[in-house]
């Protein structure tokens, strides 16, 4: 059981807060607190190893590898040493602040690997500049993304087994920083652990794209301006559980999050949304909704972006993010002007949309909107090339900046 030297220490709230906002504040100017600092790297190597299960036996986050990596932190010491140990269970007090106030954030990213057997990182260093502004939202210590990556890149290259040889199939890393002091005082935790675990993943759709249908839900609200829709926090995801069932038992997939009187269009469940169409101008539009505040940041969306701006543009097509509402959606698709639409993100890559059922906003009526598909395919031709393109780059078939090298182990 993983039971911290200092995580179960209680350091004084008040004494801790003072130093935990010193810390941000005066980073510079404090040295005494350690930064993170692969260098001092602990290993524990598992005395029990496993192995990678049959492909067609993976499961999402089900069976994890043997080890995991941990680096503690402390309002009076900063960064403790990052260390690799055996895949094990947490120890902590229930009055850790994690329990009771939602001191969590999180990452999803995943490690790939070639056709020559190499392994890579795509854009890792995205993941870790959102889980630092992620933690810095909910008083969590800030850290250099850049070191971070480096440890997860020696925590992958330790659990090189695990990472599947067939092509669609990846280690899907979880990394996490929780608030670790034992007090019931609300205020910014004292103490704090980052940690990652990893999984070995399938592709998501195993034969093939499956088109899926949305129920736009407007009875619940996932993000608002001024919230923290736009950050990767725990708090965001459990309460976006009874929608989607609710969801579910009308026969529908995923919930599509809409915002305001409007019905502005933000996300689909946990991916950010395209939709493809020619708009009022008659111009071919691949359309996203802003970073406003109530937008995950999306990795891939951020991706799909810039290859559809140096792939798209040359076609034709404009490339937008701009608010858009589901009226315009329903417009379009009523003047055969809408082409596709797509849920975009780590786990699916691109999940196309065949169907959203709405209510028709104030005073509507309730209506589907129906979105193409190509004849006899689960997705539209735009879906299906930018998955393409993005597993290009994922699995390093074409080179670029955003795959990033995993040197391997060396004893
Ligand atoms: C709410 C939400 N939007 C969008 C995404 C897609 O982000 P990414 O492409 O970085 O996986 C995710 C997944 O992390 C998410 O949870």
């Amino acid at each position: 059981m993983l039971r911290p030297s200092t995580l179960l220490r209680a350091a004084r709230p008040q004494t801790a807060a003072r130093f935990a906002t010193a810390a941000r504040l005066y980073s510079s100017q404090a040295p005494q607190l350690a930064e993170v600092d692969v260098s001092k790297l602990v290993i524990q190597r598992t005395q029990t190893p496993g192995q990678l299960k049959k492909e067609e036996e993976l499961v999402f986050g089900r069976t994890f590898t043997d080890h995991m990596l941990a680096i503690e932190w402390t309002a009076g010491k900063g960064w403790s040493a990052p260390r690799i140990t055996p895949y094990q269970a947490l120890s902590l007090d229930p009055a850790t602040c994690v329990f009771h106030y939602g001191f969590s954030c999180f990452e999803g990213m995943k490690a790939y690997r070639t056709s020559s057997g190499e392994l890579r990182l795509f854009r890792p260093e995205k993941n870790m500049d959102r889980l630092s502004t992620s933690s810095a939202r909910i008083a969590l210590p800030p850290f250099d993304p850049k070191a971070m990556v480096e440890c997860i890149s020696r925590f992958v290259a330790l659990e090189e087994k695990f990472v599947p040889k067939k092509r669609g199939y990846s280690l899907y890393l979880r990394p996490t920083m929780i608030g670790t002091q034992p007090t019931l005082g609300v205020g910014p935790p004292g103490s704090a652990l980052f940690f990652v675990i990893a999984s070995p993943v399938g592709p998501y759709y195993p034969s093939g794209f499956k088109a899926v249908s949305l129920e736009a839900t407007s009875k619940f609200v996932r993000a608002w301006p001024g919230g923290t829709g736009d950050k990767k926090l725990g708090g965001n995801y459990a309460p976006c559980i009874v929608p989607q069932q609710e969801a579910a038992k009308r026969g529908f997939q995923q919930n599509l999050w809409l915002f305001g009187e409007e019905g502005y269009v933000t996300e689909v469940g946990t991916m950010n949304l395209f939709t493809c169409w020619i708009n009022k101008d008659g111009v071919k539009e691949i359309v996203t909704a802003p970073l406003d505040g109530t937008i995950l940041e999306g990795v891939t969306r951020d991706s799909i972006l810039a290859l559809a701006r140096e792939f798209l543009t040359k076609e034709g097509w404009i490339v937008s993010e701009r608010k858009y509402t589901i009226k315009e959606m329903a417009e379009a698709a009523d003047e055969g002007r809408l082409l596709e639409a797509f849920g975009a993100g780590t786990a699916a890559v691109v999940s196309p949309l065949r169907r959203i059922a709405w209510d028709g906003g104030v005073g509507g009526t309730q209506r589907d909107i129906n979105i193409p598909l190509q004849k006899g395919k689960e997705a539209g031709p735009i879906a299906e090339r930018i998955w393409k393109w993005m597993e290009e780059r994922q699995y390093g078939d074409v080179e670029t900046s955003w795959s990033v090298h995993v040197p391997p182990h060396q004893d």
